[in-house]
């Protein structure tokens, strides 16, 4: 991934093209395709495959769980970070006169679980100035009804990156809340640092390589309790085949809880080889070779005739940057025709630079990008 031989063996498909769309859709190693294809062997096994299977289960949760800074048993893998926040509000049981705190920079699926008609709490929404979450803001939202606080560690909308301690804090320091954190736009790409996060979600098919039909679930052991999804279904429960299992469902607390019928095992095996990957690179490798890529660029489009959404601050970039222009459509089909992939949406444009992006990447969309600015003026 890093060097010119490693990205060409593991990311033919990068060959010639200019790939900014993690954030959307992360290019999976041929590793991947390798799980994959055992995936099929294994399942050419029938109900004999079923060890393997699981196997690459448990493979997969300790690994998550070591990015995650958990234990294996505190890891769960569901289909996706919207099924994880739908279980995660039935767990939270929440009533009239609770409070839930979203913020205007998350993705969908974080926020709306509890903008349902069904869901009583009062939602308040934490509102990001000039494209920055700012912990004061925050502070203002809690108090002692407050059940959860949910964000992403890194917005899909604009790259802005949390200060996690400090959000940590506030919610300790002025609520009873749970603090929900999102990390589908930051894992496999920045290091995590996750102390004091009471659920931790992410999707499987961007910057960590994998594919569709994941959602990765932290559960601290000490938060089992609060997180008890009362879900039907038999792979989450104690005893599904017992004796009384038409009288009562015991549902197993905590990350258990998040996977409720049979695991979806392709993106499994996806999941554990692409973690694994990762894990060989290292994440630390990963974010010191695309950093140096996202200040450049962050540098270039600062000078050309756009509105950047990302703020400036250093410490609050990761691998997202985004800006927006009246010809945003225009100018990212421009670039498709160059054979530049990013992301265009109501007027905005998203880049995003992995591990296997090169600083020749960054030059070139650059400089397209100026001639199509320059073009569409
Ligand atoms: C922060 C974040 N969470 C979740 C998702 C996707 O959610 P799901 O896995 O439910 O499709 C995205 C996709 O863009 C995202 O950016």
């Amino acid at each position: 991934m890093l060097t010119e031989a490693s990205r060409r063996r593991s990311f033919p498909s990068l060959e010639g093209m200019i790939y900014l769309n993690t954030a959307a859709e992360g290019i999976p190693p041929l590793e991947v395709r390798e799980a994959l294809d055992q995936y099929f062997r294994d399942k050419q096994l029938g109900m004999d495959g079923r060890q393997r299977h699981f196997a690459q289960w448990e493979a997969a949760k300790a690994l998550a769980a070591a990015f995650f800074g958990l234990a294996p048993a505190d890891v769960g893998i569901c289909s996706c970070s919207s099924e994880a926040y739908n279980l995660a509000a039935l767990a939270l049981r929440l009533r009239q006169g609770d409070e839930v705190v979203i913020n205007d920079l998350d993705f969908p699926a974080g926020a709306t679980p509890w903008l349902q008609e069904t869901c009583p709490a009062t939602v308040h929404v934490w509102k990001a100035r000039d494209g920055a979450l700012r912990v004061e803001n925050l502070v203002e939202l809690l108090g002692p009804r407050t059940r959860l606080v949910t964000v992403s560690l890194v917005s899909f909308f604009n790259g802005f990156r949390i200060s996690l301690p400090a959000v940590v804090e506030a919610v300790h320091k002025h609520s009873p809340a749970l603090l929900a954190v999102d990390v589908t736009q930051a894992l496999g790409r920045v290091r995590l640092e996750l102390a004091g996060v009471d659920l931790i979600v992410s999707s499987t098919h961007k910057w960590i390589l994998a594919s569709h039909g994941g959602g990765l679930v932290g559960v601290p052991a000490a938060r089992a309790q609060e997180w008890s999804v009362p879900a039907g279904g038999w792979f989450n429960l104690e005893g599904a085949f017992g004796p009384q299992r038409f009288e009562r469902a015991v549902n197993r607390p905590g990350a258990a809880g998040f996977t409720v019928g049979m695991p979806n095992f392709p993106a499994v095996y996806a999941i554990r080889a692409a973690l694994e990957y990762l894990q060989g690179i290292g994440v630390a490798a990963i974010d010191r070779a695309a950093r140096p890529l996202v200040l450049a660029c962050l540098e270039g489009l600062s000078r050309l005739p756009v509105e950047l959404l990302t703020p400036r601050e250093e410490s609050a970039l990761a691998g997202i940057l985004a800006f927006r222009h009246p010809a945003a459509e225009q100018i990212a089909q421009r670039l498709r025709a160059k054979n530049i992939h990013l992301m265009h949406h109501a007027g905005r444009l998203r880049i995003a630079l992995h591990g296997y992006n090169t600083m020749r990447d960054v030059e070139v969309f650059l400089r397209e990008l100026a001639d199509t600015l320059a073009a569409v003026a």
